[in-house]
């Protein structure tokens, strides 16, 4: 497609991703210190209507189909409504979606789903009361719980969890995490973890990889191979033999091992920061700032191309393995996960 977000490996981004915010009402260990982060001034956060005039050059200038709000947590957006109202009235009208930790999302489902969100991943990691606020920081799990319940109710479906295992801290959870899911209906996914802590603390002997949370799931479950084409999807995904999904079709459970086995080659993502930088990679190095342009008086035309010029130069892949990788400077908290 002439036009589009295409970069020198031949890969094409249809797939944005829109991080509103660096805040988070969670502390997730594996994220963020107790203390939280220095967050970024709000005069370096895009307003919402930055937000939609950039997202609207993606969609209608550069072939973007997918728009999906990240954060830190989205949810805690005070303009999230507006926003999500203002994609939905593109055209070509783009799926949109939304990463979030769940909290609040028991009241926000249904007006979210009124201004036109289409589905939600919800981030889950135990369903132990102790071992959630060990991970979290937080007391917040039945308001997780709650707005995995609302989710559904609102017709934001499929509904899927996201998990990161920490070892001696919920490595054992997978299987249990599993027959909470199939038994409500949710689609999971075991997430590998990847060097974007802020405290750079993310060590590959202690990650658990996808090898292991499968072993830990085939003691209990079949795990047959889905026949449905994964594309550009970071999960690799399995039917859990028996068990129907709320659709009727047959469940699923995933694993995004990004780190074992990494799926770079495949990638459609392009990001856009929640101070206006586009990323052409969790792990990019440098950034296209967008928002200076914008600010500048760059009409639409402009934007795009730069959008453009900075996806052009996206790497092969991630160099995790490589002996010279380096953590990229900002944490996923403020990439957007
Ligand atoms: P759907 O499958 O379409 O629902 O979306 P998704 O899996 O892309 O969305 P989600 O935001 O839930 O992402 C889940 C996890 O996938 C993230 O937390 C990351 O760990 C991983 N991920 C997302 N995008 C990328 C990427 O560009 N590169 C890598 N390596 N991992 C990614
Ligand atoms: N590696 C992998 N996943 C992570 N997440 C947050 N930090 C990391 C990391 N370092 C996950 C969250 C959430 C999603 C947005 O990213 O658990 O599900
Ligand atoms: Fe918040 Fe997500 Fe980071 Fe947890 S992982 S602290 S929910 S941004």
């Amino acid at each position: 497609e002439v036009g589009g977000l295409v970069d020198r490996y031949g890969r094409m981004a249809t797939d944005l991703r829109v991080s509103l915010t660096d805040r988070c009402n969670l502390r997730c260990t594996y994220c963020m210190p107790a203390e939280g982060l220095p967050w970024l001034p709000k005069s370096e956060v895009l307003t919402d209507d930055e937000v939609a005039r950039l997202v609207g050059v993606a969609v209608r200038l550069l072939g973007v189909t997918e728009v999906r709000f990240t954060g830190g947590e989205p949810l805690i957006r005070p303009g999230l409504m507006k926003i999500v109202a203002a994609v939905a009235a593109l055209e070509p009208r783009p799926v949109i979606s939304l990463t979030t930790n769940g909290i609040g999302l028991d009241r926000l489902a249904a007006p979210l789903r009124a201004a036109g969100l289409d589905r939600v991943n919800v981030s889950l990691d135990t369903l132990d009361p102790e071992r959630f606020t060990a991970l979290t920081r937080r007391s917040r799990l039945s308001d997780v719980l709650d707005g995995l319940a609302g989710a559904v109710a609102a017709g934001l479906t499929p509904v899927k969890i996201n998990s990161v295992l920490m070892r001696g801290v919920n490595e054992g959870d997978a299987p249990e995490l599993l027959r909470f899911a199939l038994a409500h209906g949710y689609e999971l996914r075991f997430i590998e973890q990847m060097p974007l802590d802020a405290q750079h603390g993310w060590d590959r002997s202690t990650m658990v990889t996808a090898e292991e949370i499968l072993a830990a799931l085939r003691a209990e479950f079949t795990l047959l191979p889905d026949p449905v084409e994964r594309g550009g999807a970071p999960a690799e995904t399995w039917l859990v033999e028996g068990w129907t999904a709320a659709d009727g079709r047959p469940a699923r459970v995933g694993v995004i091992a990004s780190v074992t086995r990494p799926f770079c080659g495949d990638c459609d993502r392009t990001r856009l920061t929640a101070d206006g930088q586009v990323r052409n990679c969790l792990f990019a190095m440098d950034e296209s700032d967008l928002r200076a342009a914008l600010r500048g008086g760059a009409d639409d035309e402009e934007l795009a191309r730069r959008w453009r010029v900075a996806m052009w130069g996206k790497r092969a892949g991630h160099g995790i393995d490589d002996p010279s990788f380096l953590q990229p400077v900002r944490p996923m908290s403020a990439i957007g996960g």
